[in-house]
């Protein structure tokens, strides 16, 4: 046996995240701001989590206000803010319920720990399986990197907690086919974040709503990334016009505070009785006050007729930059203010070129580099992401001319 006493240097904040050599002291609106005065357009918004920009005056107020009243009392007790939160995404959504979580990995295992038990309950303890797709992620937990599967998350982590199924996403024929009398539900995102901003056709979802009445399967959306009016929509799975069983949410509902949620029909968390789940900040007061605001803000169609506007006009302006720079895009993917260019060039080396031009971007799976700015961002600021994006994309192509000059 080797012992573990023997490693020597490591940094005091556990190594597990490649950082930029960036640091922000202050946000405001779309920018992010370094202590030397430097200001950076945030296209990343805390990769989709700042839905109304930096310190938003609106949600300030909020927090502060209840930082002046009351902090945490724990779900002993009754908590106004999460009652009328709830209330807010029943009224909203396909929902007849709602669980307070602190992250997206959090709402995802109780999702999961919410279709199987009611299989269990209604008779069928047996139905255990959940079927999820290649490029998915829906966390960090034992749960959730077992629900995704990709081998850069799982390895060394094992053993895996059994019963996922994995599946090419899009192979709907292999779906059908995967589906047996021990599966318990479909996991999907409408929209893949960190896969690349793939967007699941609306087909897909509809057929997959129908495969799961048919056969007693439950379906659950994980709208951590693509929901809460990032696509234009309250939830991407609107535009499908199907609804699930289960939805895990979190990241934009709390606008840049943890909060997250998993929302359900009657039927679906029928099994989620006293005592079967839990959490000591879940649905904190602080959070479910600011969680409450942003909803109300998002959910008027005024403001989401202004994301869908937004997007358009964004997107154009990808559009221009796609044609006018064919040897570093290939295409704009995505719905909304959910947007992925798809590249010719290694993500990582375009994400550095807009650095060098104060601009952030967030690099994904499959060749993706997203953009996910905060559903408020200004019209002007989209311009300006535009000629920014417009010169890191014109270094990328000196680089390149300078690299087949000289070999
Ligand atoms: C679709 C999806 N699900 C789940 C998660 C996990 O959320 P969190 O990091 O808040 O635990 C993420 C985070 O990126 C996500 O994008």
């Amino acid at each position: 046996m080797t012992s573990a006493a023997t490693s020597s240097v490591i940094s005091s904040v556990l190594p597990t995240y490649n950082r930029a050599p960036l640091s922000f002291v202050k946000g405001e609106g779309s920018w992010l701001i370094e202590a030397d005065g430097r200001r950076f357009l945030d296209l990343g918004a805390g990769i989709a989590v700042n839905t109304l920009g930096h310190a938003a005056p609106e949600l300030a107020a909020v927090l502060k206000s209840q930082a002046d009243t009351l902090w945490h009392v724990s779900n002993l007790y009754k908590i106004p803010a999460q009652q009328d939160l709830a209330d807010l995404l029943v009224e909203t959504t396909f929902a007849d319920t709602c669980f307070f979580t602190n992250s997206g990995t959090e709402a995802a295992e109780l999702a999961i720990k919410m279709a199987r038990k009611f299989h269990h309950d209604a008779g069928h303890p047996e139905r255990v399986e959940i079927i999820t797709f290649s490029g998915s992620f829906h966390g960090r937990s034992t749960g959730a990197i077992a629900a995704s599967g990709a081998e850069k998350m799982v390895k060394g982590f094992g053993p895996l907690m059994p019963g996922f199924i994995h599946l090419d996403l899009g192979d709907m024929d292999a779906l059908k086919a995967a589906i047996t009398d021990k599966t318990a539900a479909i996991m999907i995102e409408p929209i893949q974040g960190e896969g690349g901003i793939r967007v699941v056709p609306d087909e897909d979802l509809k057929a997959m709503r129908e495969i799961c009445a048919n056969t007693g399967a439950l379906l659950i959306f994980d709208e951590v990334q693509c929901g809460v009016a990032r696509t234009g929509r309250l939830f991407a799975h609107e535009y499908a016009g199907v609804t699930p069983d289960i939805m895990m949410v979190a990241k934009g509902i709390g606008g840049g505070f943890p909060l997250g949620a998993v929302l359900a029909t009657a039927t679906a968390a029928s099994g989620m009785t006293a005592g079967t789940h839990g959490s000591t900040y879940g649905g904190n007061p602080l959070g479910c006050a600011v969680g409450l605001k942003v909803m109300q803000i998002v959910s008027d169609p005024a403001f989401l007729a202004e994301v869908n506007r937004k997007a358009g006009l964004f997107r154009q302006g990808l559009e221009g930059l796609v044609a006018s720079h064919p040897n570093v895009f290939e295409s704009v993917r995505g719905q909304g203010l959910m947007l992925g260019l798809k590249l010719k060039v290694a993500p990582a080396d375009l994400v550095a070129k807009a650095y060098a031009q104060e601009l952030l971007t967030v690099p994904a799976a499959d060749n993706v580099v997203r953009l996910l700015p905060a559903l408020n961002i200004p019209d002007e600021d989209i311009g300006e992401a535009i000629k920014r994006l417009d010169a890191a994309a014109t270094a990328m192509d000196t680089a390149s001319d300078t690299a087949s000059n000289n070999g």
